[in-house]
C-alpha cells in the first residue's frame, strides 16, 4: 500500500510541473495565469507566446501524462487500476500544481497522454473527431469537451479494456467539464475565443 501510495505522489508531484508557466517566465518574465485566458496551458501559450512555445508545452504536458501511466505500469504490473489512478494523479498535478498556488491548467494536453497510453485506438478515434471539430469551429475548448465525452464512448464501443480504464475516462472527463465551466457559459453565449483570433479575453 505505501508503494502505491508514493507512486500516486510522485505522479501528482509530475503532473504539478507546470510547463507553460515555467516557459512564460523564461521567455518573457510573465505569469501566464495573468494573459489571455488565463489558462496554464497550451492554447492559452499559443495565445500568449506563439506557436513554437505551444508546441512545446503541449508536448511537454501530454509527455507528463505518458510517463505518469508509465510509472504505473512498471510498479503496479498486471494492476489495471494502478497505472488509471497514476493518469488521474498527473492529472490533478497539472490541474492544482502543488508549486503553483494549486492554480494550474485544464488537463486536456495531459488526458491527451493519458488515454492515448491507457487505451489508444479509442483516444485516438475521439481524437480524430475533437480535431475536426476545431477546425471548424476553431473552438479549442468545444473540441476538448468532445474528446473526454466520446473516449468512454468508443471504449464502449470498442470493448475488451479493463473497468479500471473507462472509469479513469468518466473521472477526467468531469474534471475536464468543470476545469471548462467558464468556456461553456462563452461558448453558448458565442463569446469564446476561436483559434488564431488573437483573443485575449481573461477567464
Ligand atoms: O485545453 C484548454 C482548452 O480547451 C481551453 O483553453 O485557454 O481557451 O481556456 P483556454
Amino acid at each position: 500500500m505505501l508503494i502505491q501510495i508514493i507512486t500516486l505522489t510522485i505522479c501528482y508531484l509530475l503532473g504539478s510541473i507546470s510547463f507553460s508557466v515555467l516557459l512564460a517566465k523564461m521567455l518573457k518574465g510573465i505569469d501566464i495565469r495573468q494573459y489571455g485566458s488565463g489558462n496554464a496551458g497550451a492554447t492559452n501559450t499559443l495565445r500568449v507566446l506563439g506557436k513554437g512555445p505551444a508546441i512545446v508545452v503541449l508536448l511537454l504536458d501530454v509527455l507528463k501524462g505518458i510517463v505518469a501511466v508509465w510509472i504505473g505500469k512498471w510498479l503496479g504490473g498486471d494492476e489495471a487500476w494502478i497505472p488509471a489512478l497514476c493518469g488521474i494523479a498527473a492529472i490533478m498535478g497539472h490541474n492544482w500544481p502543488i508549486y503553483f498556488n494549486f492554480r494550474g491548467g485544464k488537463g486536456v494536453a495531459t488526458t491527451i497522454g493519458v488515454m492515448a497510453t491507457l487505451s489508444f485506438l479509442p483516444a485516438l478515434l475521439a481524437g480524430i473527431i475533437a480535431i475536426i471539430s476545431i477546425v471548424l469551429t476553431r473552438y479549442v475548448s468545444l473540441g476538448s469537451l468532445i474528446l473526454v465525452l466520446l473516449t468512454p464512448v468508443f471504449l464502449l464501443i470498442l470493448g475488451g479494456y479493463p473497468q479500471p480504464v473507462f472509469w479513469t475516462s468518466i473521472i477526467i472527463a468531469i474534471f475536464v467539464f468543470w476545469r471548462h465551466r467558464s468556456n461553456i457559459v462563452k461558448i453558448v453565449q458565442h463569446r469564446e475565443n476561436k483559434i488564431g483570433s488573437g483573443g485575449s479575453g481573461k477567464g
